[in-house]
């Protein structure tokens, strides 16, 4: 396949938004582009390759059309079309937690597990934009020694929760600033000159939904059910890039200097870690581009086999669109886009 018909379904949203821009500078190979979002922006029209484009509503007739369907709306959203989707023999690239845990969709990162994508059925899952810089950095890793254990704090941007919270960190800084009343939408507390040890819904064990989906999402796409994971996951009010501080433990030594040489030969990673002349990865620099971001790589002192680090990453791009783009990418050089119906 040397060209594709695709939908972007969230095209509106902060997603869909972004892959709209990515698919251009990519020159991804779309013959035809249908756009769908809610009721709200029917009427409206969204720019692509300098065309202006209709909102349409997402419709089974609408994905028999298509090669692939990419969803980036809600779990709701998924659950309703990514299976009809896959039914009419369209696949459905999925932004969502909907199917990430589901075993007969493979859940990618491309530079990690793209030969997941041979057995798909119609759905393949793209993971939380907090584990997909995280499986890049332990994929890379393990060819140095095994990973037995990682503890992961992240600092999550707004946009991780959409363009609608963007718009609230936005609102509530000007009004803090200008001493105004301001509203409380998005999160359980006011994001703005805060931040939240809450991302998801609280789970029993006192993690949350969040910081689980690490935690699964990471041993699924590395085919390692042993490893152990534990993980924080905090929100800031950084518009956009996800940080995150890892400690990762090996079966063996590993000394940062050949952490620092794995990771500046691998596809998609960037090191920038000159600390004393105050070069590491800030969200600013992750902003727009495509690789991920590490630094701070240093002997973790309270651990034999550690080393700990900082890993900064555009949650939009290879947090999510550029990662759906890639996966599409993979599956027509591979020749796997066809597929029998899923289940
Ligand atoms: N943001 C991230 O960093 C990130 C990373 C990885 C995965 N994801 C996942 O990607 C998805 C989208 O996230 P987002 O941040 O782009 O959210 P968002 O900014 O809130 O955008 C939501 C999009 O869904 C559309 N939508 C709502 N109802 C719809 C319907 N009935 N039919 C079709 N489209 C509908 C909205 O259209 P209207 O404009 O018409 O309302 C909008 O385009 C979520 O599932 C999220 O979990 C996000």
């Amino acid at each position: 396949m040397n060209e594709c018909k695709v939908a972007v379904i969230g095209a509106t949203g902060a997603v869909g938004q972004v892959f709209l821009k990515i698919a251009e500078e990519r020159q991804f190979p779309i013959s035809q582009i249908r756009l769908c979002a809610s009721e709200r922006s029917i009427g409206k029209t969204l720019k692509f390759n300098s065309e202006e484009i209709p909102v349409e509503l997402c419709t089974r007739e609408l994905l028999e059309e298509v090669d692939f369907a990419f969803i980036s709306a809600s779990g709701d959203i998924s659950r309703e079309f990514a299976p009809i989707a896959a039914e009419v023999g369209t696949v459905a690239i999925d932004d969502s937690s909907a199917f990430r845990m589901d075993q007969s969709v493979p859940l990618v990162v491309p530079e990690v597990n793209a030969n997941d994508l041979d057995s798909h059925q119609g759905i393949v899952a793209i993971p939380n934009c907090s584990t997909t810089p995280l499986v890049m950095v332990l994929k890379s890793l393990s060819k140095v020694s095994k990973v037995k254990r990682v503890v992961v704090d992240t600092f999550q941007s707004v946009t991780g929760t959409g363009s609608a919270a963007l718009q609230e960190l936005e609102d509530q800084s000007s009004k803090i600033l200008s001493n105004q009343n301001f509203s409380v939408n998005e999160y359980p507390h006011q994001i703005a000159f805060n931040v939240l040890p809450h991302i998801e819904p609280f789970q029993e064990n006192g993690y949350t939904r969040e910081e689980m989906k690490m935690v699964y999402e990471t041993r699924k796409i590395l085919h390692d059910e042993q490893l152990m994971v534990s993980a924080t996951c905090v929100r800031v009010p950084v518009p956009i890039s996800h940080s995150e501080s890892m400690h990762i433990e090996f079966e063996d030594r590993v000394s940062p200097e050949e952490v620092r040489q794995i990771l500046s030969t691998e596809a998609g990673i960037k090191v920038m870690d000159d600390p004393f002349s105050d070069v590491y990865p800030m969200p600013i620099q992750a902003t727009g581009i495509d690789d991920v971001l590490v630094g701070r790589i240093r002997k973790d002192v309270s651990h034999p086999n550690g080393i700990a680090m900082w890993v900064v990453c555009d949650n939009l791009r290879k947090g999510a669109a550029l990662n759906a783009i890639q996966i599409a990418e993979q599956m027509m050089k591979k020749d796997v886009v066809k597929h029998s119906n899923w289940r």
